[in-house]
This record gives C-alpha cells, structure tokens and sequence, in this order.
C-alpha cells in the first residue's frame, strides 16, 4: 500500500519505519527542512532503539523516503497517517493546530479517495474536525472527491516503540466504513500475533481509548506512590504489596512501581487534557484531579528526604555546602527524553536548597544542559560524580545502576548514603554493604 506519515516525530517516524518494513511504500513528510534533510542522510532525530537501523534499511531498499513536499505526499498515497504533536494549550487542553493544518493541506491536494488516519493523540470529537477542515477546502475546489476520517490511536512506549508496533497488544481502529475497516486491517495484519487484537469501534470510542488507557496507567502509578507512602509511615514494605495484590489477575503486577512521579511527553499530557475535556462537558474529573496533584506532589519525594536526612537547620537553604550525585535524567531509562522528567523538578529543588548538584545519565545529558546549563556538573561516567559527595540518588532505573560497585560506591562517598527513587536495590544487601538507604515506601 502506499501511505504517508505526516510528522516525522516519534510516533511519525516509528510508524513510517515500520509500515516500510512490512513492505509498504511510505513518503515521510515533515515542514521542518532540517530534520528532513538530516533524515535523508541517515541522521535520526531521535534516540530509539532498533529505529535507525530499520529507517537506514528501509530507505536504502526504496520503500522509505523522506520529503517536505506535502503535495507530493498527498497525491502519492491512499493512507494518510496524521502523527503531528498536540502540545498542551495554556489551560492543558491539546493545541490542535497542527493537526487541522494537515487536514486542510490533504483537503487541497486530494487527488481520489483517501483514507484520514489520526494517529496524534487527539481529544474525543477531533476525527470531526478533521473532516470538516477537508470538506471545507473540498467545497472550496468544488470538488466532490470522497475521503473517510479513522482513528487510530498508538499506545508505543518510548524505549521500546519498535518492538510495541511490531508486535502490539491491540490495535485499536475507529471507523464507521466498513470498506475502510477492512483496509486498516490489511495494514495492520503483519504485525498482528496470536495474542494481537484489532478492535474495531466507533471513532469517538477510539479517541476516547487513547486517554483512557493512558489516564488508567497514570492512576495506577499515583495509587501505588501513595500506598508506598502509607508503607514507610506503617512500617509496611511497598514491594510486598505489590507482590500481594499484582497475584489477584484482575489488578496484574504491572505499573504497579513507586517512583519520583511520573514523567515524559504522555501521561503528564494527556491526564491534564482529559481533565479539561471533562471541564468542557462540565464534568468534573475529580479523581484525575488526585492523580495529577499526587503526581506533583511525588516529584518532591527525593529531595524531601536528602533534605531531611542530610540537611542543616537553616529554612532556606538547608544544603549549602552538600554535595548531591544524580544517577538519570531522563524520565525513564533507554531515552533520552526529559520532556516532564522528574529529574528536573528533584534537580531544581535541591539547587534551591543551596546544594551542588552532579549528573549522570547513558542518554541524556545533552538534553539535561539546556535546562540546566552550568548550573550543575554532568559526567559520562557514572562513578566520577560520587567523589566526595554527601549522597547518591538514583533518580531513573536505567539497567547500569541495577548492580553497581558498592564497595566503589562507598569508599567515594563522603558518608555513604543513597537515596533511590526506584528501589533498585535490596535492603538485606544494603546492610552488608554498610552504605545507609532510603528507598521508597519500605524500610532501609
Ligand atoms: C506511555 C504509555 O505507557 C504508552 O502505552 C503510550 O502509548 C504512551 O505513553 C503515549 O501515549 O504515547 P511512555 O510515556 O513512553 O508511554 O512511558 P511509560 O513507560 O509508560 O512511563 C511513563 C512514566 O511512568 C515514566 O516516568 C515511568 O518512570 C513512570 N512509571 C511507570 C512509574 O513510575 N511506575 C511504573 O510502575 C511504571
């Protein structure tokens, strides 16, 4: 099939690589010109595992291309994939924009039928806007070219997006147009397994999905953060907890891990747009309102407790003169994405609290210094920074501080001490190490 990805972003670029690899002709398109013209000489714009290699591949085999020519990339293709971002407004409802702009440029250009495919993340009603953005340049050419609006959510996780679109849970497609349905899952069946699901629904419910699931994830993690709260003030440990409950199959083991809040380009987005979408039907979300406000509250957590544990009695700046080690900044391990990272609020806090602060991270420290410029020292080596330092926190769980050199740990630390916002490590073998701990919602 031939198809166009609007958005060489994320979600565009993973989707245009792997469509290709399924053997379908894919014209990537973006206005950016630097990005495409990085883009065709095999510089990706982002870190994704396994993406490079299959966008290399795939345009040297001629089943990929990249283009700012988005006349070219309407006429040419029958699917038109919409994966242009959504940025959150000023009062947190999605900036549709973008996503209108291609609607109308597809409108003008149209040339036969097309399919509309809105893979952004996209407020319930936008598949109608969409249409009415094409009719209307439509109406302006009087023409009378037929076109059918789809939603077609993506639920990939950054860190491991190539292997979610090859190989996805569901697939989930609203259409009203039983032709077009058929079509979406031509598309979708090599990538379809055993366990794979393609759920078709009405586009509304489609869009709705999205949010859902993505609200349900961002309450399980504020849920389990304030449980381990309530752990660490009971004497209770977070890890049983979640071993005890994770058993019962209708809860399940996953996202189920305190941490220093949740971060990155989706959940923070989108809890905050489904919040207002409610506003607008004035209804009053009131339990995502928590979850958000949790949230919030847990980017705090870490720097509570080295102020707390290492702190003076002075108000203001209780860590002048400490030295504070951060092991990752990106909101999560095997990106380097710091788009509402926990670390930046952790980072900020401390710096206020009058304290030097050194990073670590595998893939992110470029990106941390355009937020932090020389305010903090940043190290590729993840040791360097705990020389002479007053405490190591562990602020993303990238697989390299899984198992460190403890007894390395220690002999750099002024008087050893790590607090982890991941629970990395075992309290028994913590003991043995003779380094103090404080993880989160268990005892040290
Ligand atoms: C999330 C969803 O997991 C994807 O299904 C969805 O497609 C994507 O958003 C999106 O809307 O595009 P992503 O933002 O890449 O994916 O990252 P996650 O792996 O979900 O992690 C989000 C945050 O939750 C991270 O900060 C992570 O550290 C935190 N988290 C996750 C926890 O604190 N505890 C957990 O148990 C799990």
């Amino acid at each position: 099939m031939k198809i166009s990805v609007f958005g060489a972003g994320y979600v565009g670029l993973v989707a245009a690589a792997c469509f290709a690899e399924s053997g379908n002709t894919v014209i990537a398109v973006d206005i950016d010109q630097k990005k495409i013209e990085g883009l065709k000489n095999g510089i990706i714009p982002i870190y994704e595992p396994g993406l490079k290699e299959l966008i290399l591949r795939n345009q040297s085999e001629g089943r990929l291309s990249f283009t700012t020519d988005m006349v070219e990339a309407v006429e040419q293709s029958l699917i038109q994939f919409i994966a242009v971002g959504t940025p959150p407004g000023e009062d947190g409802s999605a900036d549709l924009q973008y996503v209108l702009a291609v609607g109308r440029t597809i409108g003008q250009h149209m040339n036969g039928f097309k399919i509309i495919v809105d893979k952004s993340t996209v407020p319930v009603g936008t598949a109608d806007k969409v249409r009415l953005a094409v009719q209307e340049e439509l109406e302006k050419r009087s023409s009378h070219l037929e076109f059918d609006v789809v939603s077609n959510p993506e639920f990939l996780k950054e860190g491991a997006a190539i292997d979610d679109f090859m190989k996805p849970d569901r697939v989930v497609v609203g259409t009203d147009n039983v032709r077009t349905a058929e079509i979406m899952k031509e598309l979708y069946d090599p990538f379809m397994r055993k366990q794979s699901r393609m759920i078709i629904m009405d586009i509304r419910s489609a869009e709705m999905t999205k949010y859902a699931a993505n609200a349900m994830l961002a309450t399980r993690i504020s849920f389990m953060n304030q449980i381990a709260g309530l752990c660490e003030r009971m004497g209770a440990d977070v890890a049983a907890v979640r071993e005890g409950i994770g058993s019962d199959s209708r809860i399940g083991y996953d996202f189920l891990f305190p941490g220093p809040g949740y971060g990155g380009s989706c959940f923070p987005k989108d809890v905050k747009a489904l919040i207002r979408t409610a506003e607008e039907s004035n209804y009053d979300f009131l339990l995502l309102k928590a979850v958000e406000e949790v949230n919030e509250l847990q980017k705090e957590v870490l720097a509570n407790k080295l102020i707390k544990t290492l702190g003076s009695a002075d108000e203001e700046q209780p860590l002048t003169g400490k030295i504070v080690a951060c092991w990752g900044l990106s909101f999560k391990p095997r990106t380097d994405d710091m788009r509402e990272a926990p670390s930046l609020t952790i980072i900020e806090r401390l710096l206020a609290a009058g304290a030097t602060v050194r990073a670590h991270d595998p893939e992110a420290l470029a990106e941390a210094k355009k937020h932090f410029g020389d305010r903090i020292e940043y190290s590729t080596n993840q040791y360097e920074i705990l020389d002479n330092a007053d405490a190591l926190t562990v602020i993303t769980d990238w697989h390299e501080y899984r198992n460190p050199d403890f007894d390395r740990i220690k002999a750099a630390l002024k008087q050893p001490l790590i607090v982890d916002g991941r629970n990395l490590y075992k309290p028994n073998r913590m003991k043995e190490t003779g380094i103090r701990y404080i993880p989160l919602g268990r005892a040290g």
